[in-house]
C-alpha cells in the first residue's frame, strides 16, 4: 500500500488498457495502449495526473491564481487553465512563442487557454530560458496586486507531479497479468512521466521496463532532468527505493526537425495508426515516440521485448495547428 500525498480528484481514472490488435500483429510484439488520452476531454492527457497532487497543495496553500509556463500550443498550460476554471481560480501562463509582439492565432490549446480566461504573457524563447527568474517576477507582481500565486514549473514536472505516474503504474499493475513483463514506452517533453513510471515500478517491485522516447533535447538531458526528479521525490518522500541514474532508458534520435516541429514521415505514421486502429496521437509527443518505437521495432522487433505498453498521454488539440501540414498526406 502506497501512502500519497493529497491529492483531488481531477481526470477519470482508471484509464482503460486496450490492445492494439492490427499494430500487434504487423510488429510481431503484443502492443497495449494505455489510453492517459482518456483522462477528460478538455482536462485530458498526463499533465491530470500530475495536477491532481500539485492543485491540492495549491488549494492547501490558500492560492487563487496557478501560474505556469510552457511553448505556445502547451498542453499543460491547457490543462493548468482549465483546471484553474474548474476550481475557481485564474491561471496566469507565460507562454514562448516566435515574436511576442504578434501573437499566434487563437486556435488549439491557446483557444481553450483563452476560453477559460487565462491571463496570458507571451514570451520569446530567449526569456524562456530565463523563466525561473520570470517566475520569481511574475509572483511578486501577483503577490504587490493581493493575489496569492501558485507555481507550477514546466510540465508539472515536479517531485510532487510525479506521484501521478506512480499512480499510474498502480493502475497497469492491476490491468496487466501480474508477474509477467512489460516495457512501458512513453514520450520525454519536461521528464514528470518518466520520473513517476520509474518511481512507481521501483515502489511497487514490477517487472516493467520503462523507456522514454525525447521529443526534444537529447538523451543526457533526459537522464539528468529525471534522475534529479527521481532523486528529489526520493528525498522528499524518504521513498524506500535504490535508483541510480544509470537505470534511466531513453531512446533518442526521434526528436527530428526539433521540439513541436513536424516530418512528413511522423505525420504519416500518425494517420497510418489512427486509420488502423481508431487512436489519435498527437504530433508534438506521442506521434513522435511512437514513430520511434515504431522504427525501432521495425529494425529489432525483439528490443522492447514482448509485451510493450505504449503510455498514450494525449494532446490531440496539437493536431489542430498541423492541419495543412496533414492535408496532402490525406488522401
Ligand atoms: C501529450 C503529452 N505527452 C507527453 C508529454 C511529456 O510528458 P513530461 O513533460 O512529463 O515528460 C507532454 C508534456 O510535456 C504532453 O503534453
Amino acid at each position: 500500500m502506497l501512502h500519497y500525498p493529497k491529492r483531488i480528484e481531477l481526470a477519470a481514472l482508471p484509464t482503460p488498457i486496450r490492445p492494439a490488435q492490427r499494430l500487434s500483429d504487423l510488429l510481431g510484439v503484443e502492443l497495449l495502449w494505455k489510453r492517459d488520452d482518456l483522462t477528460g476531454a478538455t482536462l485530458s492527457g498526463n499533465k491530470v495526473r500530475k495536477l491532481e497532487f500539485l492543485v491540492a497543495e495549491a488549494l492547501d496553500a490558500g492560492a487563487d491564481t496557478l501560474v505556469t509556463c510552457g511553448g505556445e500550443q502547451s498542453n499543460h498550460c491547457r490543462a493548468t487553465a482549465i483546471v484553474a476554471a474548474e476550481q475557481g481560480l485564474r491561471s496566469f501562463l507565460l507562454l514562448r512563442t516566435e515574436n511576442p509582439r504578434q501573437p499566434p492565432a487563437s486556435e488549439a490549446n491557446i483557444l481553450l487557454d483563452r476560453l477559460v480566461g487565462a491571463e496570458i504573457r507571451w514570451i520569446s524563447h530567449e526569456e524562456y530560458r530565463r523563466r525561473a527568474e520570470l517566475f520569481v517576477e511574475v509572483e511578486s507582481a501577483l503577490r504587490a496586486a493581493g493575489r496569492r500565486p501558485y507555481l507550477i514549473p514546466e510540465g508539472g514536472s515536479t517531485a510532487l507531479g510525479a506521484w501521478g505516474y506512480i499512480r499510474c503504474v498502480e493502475e497497469l499493475a492491476v490491468q496487466l497479468p501480474q508477474g509477467e513483463p512489460a516495457t512501458l514506452v512513453y514520450a520525454a517533453g519536461s521528464g514528470g512521466t518518466g520520473a513517476g513510471l520509474i518511481l512507481g515500478v521501483k515502489l511497487l517491485g514490477l517487472n516493467f521496463r520503462v523507456v522514454g522516447v525525447n521529443v526534444c533535447d537529447d538523451r543526457d538531458y533526459f537522464v539528468r532532468a529525471i534522475g534529479s526528479l527521481v532523486e528529489e521525490a526520493i528525498r522528499r518522500f524518504a521513498l524506500p527505493v535504490a535508483f541510480v541514474r544509470s537505470e534511466i532508458e531513453i531512446v533518442d534520435g526521434y526528436v527530428g526537425a526539433g521540439y513541436a516541429k513536424s516530418q512528413p514521415a511522423e505525420l504519416a505514421r500518425l494517420r497510418d495508426v489512427a486509420r488502423l486502429e481508431g487512436i489519435v496521437l498527437d504530433p508534438v509527443y506521442t506521434g513522435k515516440a511512437f514513430y520511434g518505437l515504431f522504427t525501432e521495432l521495425q529494425r529489432d522487433r525483439h528490443r522492447f521485448g514482448s509485451r510493450i505498453v505504449f503510455i498514450h498521454t494525449g494532446g490531440v488539440f496539437g493536431l489542430f495547428p498541423k492541419s495543412a501540414e496533414l492535408a496532402p498526406l490525406l488522401g
